[in-house]
């Protein structure tokens, strides 16, 4: 049995990774940084008869990351499988970000991951990156951004802690249905109506254009997820990176130049 922690358990892939692992009979630490939010999984919890235990952390919170670790350590005497799943999609022309809000994509998105474990020179942390960590997408460069670091930072970390017996694994999700799109963010100044389609209407038409061509394929049950990032956790060999989806597959296998060529198409305008 592993003593697992999920950041982001609140909703979405954290949740039901929190809830997998616990079918799977390991002790899990949901945390979520609103503990009002504890209701949503516990109750799912309950009706499996199942047992997670919530915790608050806000990923951004240095004080509250401490406090989260303070406790599991107390109550569990170890940490064997750190799920980092916090964050949040980003949408909208580049342009628009002020550098505040490109800092705050990258407080969660990257450097809200945390780095835990070589002290105890055992254990498996999780990155739950994007296909957006592979490819970038129009209108989602900041998120993007954000997942490319993670994935790079991921890359080096993975072999710096692989001598300390410490497995860092990514996990790269295609579109599936969470609460993301609710929760997504948009640059200040659009959120306040003041740019996007008030200062160019061309970047209006682009907009609606590629947002009508995204989403095509279905999205995926954030359940499947799930069961990958357990399969990782609970894998004596696991691989450093796990694409999940079929819409993920497609896009990867799309040669550089063939993905380029379709981003072209999706934002030229017909004549
Ligand atoms: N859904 C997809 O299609 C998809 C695809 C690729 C990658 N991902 C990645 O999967 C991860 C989970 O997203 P999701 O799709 O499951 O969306 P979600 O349902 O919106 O869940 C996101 C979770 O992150 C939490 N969170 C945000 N900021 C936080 C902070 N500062 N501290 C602690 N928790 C914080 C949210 O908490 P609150 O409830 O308090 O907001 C929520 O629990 C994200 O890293 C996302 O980028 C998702």
């Amino acid at each position: 049995m592993a003593v697992a922690l999920i950041t982001g358990s609140s909703s979405g892939i954290g949740q039901h990774s929190a809830l997998e692992l616990v079918r799977r009979g390991h002790r899990v630490f949901a945390s979520m940084r609103n503990l009002e939010s504890a209701h949503f999984i516990e109750e799912k919890a309950q009706k499996e008869r199942l047992s997670v235990e919530t915790i608050q952390l806000d990923v951004t919170d240095a004080d509250s990351v401490a406090a989260a670790i303070a406790h599991i350590t107390e109550r569990a005497g170890r940490l064997n499988v750190l799920v980092n799943n916090a964050g949040f999609g980003s949408f909208g022309p580049l342009e628009d970000y002020s550098d505040e809000d490109l800092k705050y994509v990258f407080e969660t998105n990257f450097f809200g991951a945390l780095p835990a474990m070589r002290a105890q020179r055992n254990g498996t942390i999780i990155m739950v990156s994007s296909i957006s960590g592979l490819r970038t997408f129009p209108f989602l460069s900041a998120y993007s951004a954000s997942k490319f670091a993670l994935e790079a930072a991921s890359n080096g970390l993975r072999h710096e802690l692989r001598p300390f017996g410490i497995r860092v694994i990514l996990v790269e999700p295609g579109n599936f249905t969470t609460r993301a799109g609710v929760n997504m963010h948009v640059p200040k100044r659009i959120a306040e109506g003041v740019a996007q389609g008030t200062r160019d209407p061309l970047y209006d038409t682009l907009w609606k254009r590629f947002t009508a061509t995204s989403g095509i394929v279905p999205f995926g049950d954030a359940s499947d997820v799930a069961r990958v990032i357990a399969d990782a956790a609970e894998a004596e060999n696991p691989e450093a990176r796990y694409l999940v989806g079929k819409d993920a597959e497609e896009i990867v296998a799309l040669s550089p130049e063939d993905f380029e060529r379709s981003m072209i198409k999706r934002m030229t305008l017909p004549n």
